[in-house]
């Protein structure tokens, strides 16, 4: 990589603005190789130098991949001036590098939710082209059964004209309220709810599971967010 300024690669981590790294280097409490930077404009490569401030070594990385559990309340966008949104579950840090959730889940929808700042990754993930598969669990009213999981299988054409690539229903428990896995490799408006509604049933709760191939993780509680690991994000890649 080539060099960037200190000021500049530190603000990159979110965590001081420029003029702040400014004040830290005039101080003294910025470190790069273990020696006090000459002045906060000084180059270096952050693929091979080493930074530290306070003590603290520092991980300079391009990108920032997090998976949160999108509680349902909560807005997929990063501003709203109408409530909360799901950026402000997470530390301001990350807000400040720009972080934004690939996709959008509907207020009511939990689960899972990657947000990040590799704006071509994100790209990828969405485009209708690359059909990445998103998995949701269903509750809806009614009964569901061998038609309803053969007409998500066909491609639902939609009562607005919507033209809906095949999906796949797995039926998990069918009664007045049912239960169901559904796996669309689309991401329209309301999609999911909108292809109940074709079948007369209403969504009461969805939340979702995977996409592509990074799954939810479990021991996350609604609201809970972890960085991918490097497996995931490989993978993901
Ligand atoms: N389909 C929906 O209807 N809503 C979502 O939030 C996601 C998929």
């Amino acid at each position: 990589m080539s060099k960037e300024r200190l000021d500049k690669l530190l603000a990159s981590t979110g965590r001081w603005s420029r003029s702040e790294v400014k004040r830290l280097v005039r101080e003294g409490r910025v470190r790069v190789d273990g020696a006090i930077p000459a002045a906060a404009d000084a180059k270096y490569d952050p693929e091979t130098a080493a930074f530290a401030v306070d003590g603290e070594t520092l991980r300079l990385r391009a990108h920032i991949y997090v998976m949160l559990h999108k509680p349902a309340g909560v807005l997929s966008a990063t501003e709203d001036g109408r409530g909360k949104t799901v950026l402000d579950l997470l530390p301001e840090e990350y807000r400040r590098r720009g972080l934004f959730p690939v996709g959008r889940l509907d207020k009511d929808t939990e689960g899972l939710l990657l947000l990040t700042d590799d704006g071509a990754l994100a790209h990828d993930l969405l485009s209708p082209k690359k059909h990445v598969d998103k998995r949701y669990y269903a509750r809806v009213s009614g009964t569901l059964d061998e038609a309803d999981r053969a007409a998500f299988a066909s491609g639902m054409t939609l009562p607005d004209r919507l033209v809906c690539l095949p999906a796949e229903l797995s039926i998990v428990s069918s009664g007045a309220e049912s239960e169901a896995l559904v796996t669309i490799r689309e991401g329209k408006f309301h999609q999911i709810k909108r292809m109940f509604a074709a079948r007369g049933k209403n969504v009461l709760y969805l939340k979702r599971l995977s996409m592509g191939t990074l799954t939810l993780d479990t021991s996350l509680a609604p609201g809970a967010w972890r960085e991918l690991t490097e497996a995931e994000e490989k993978n993901l890649k």
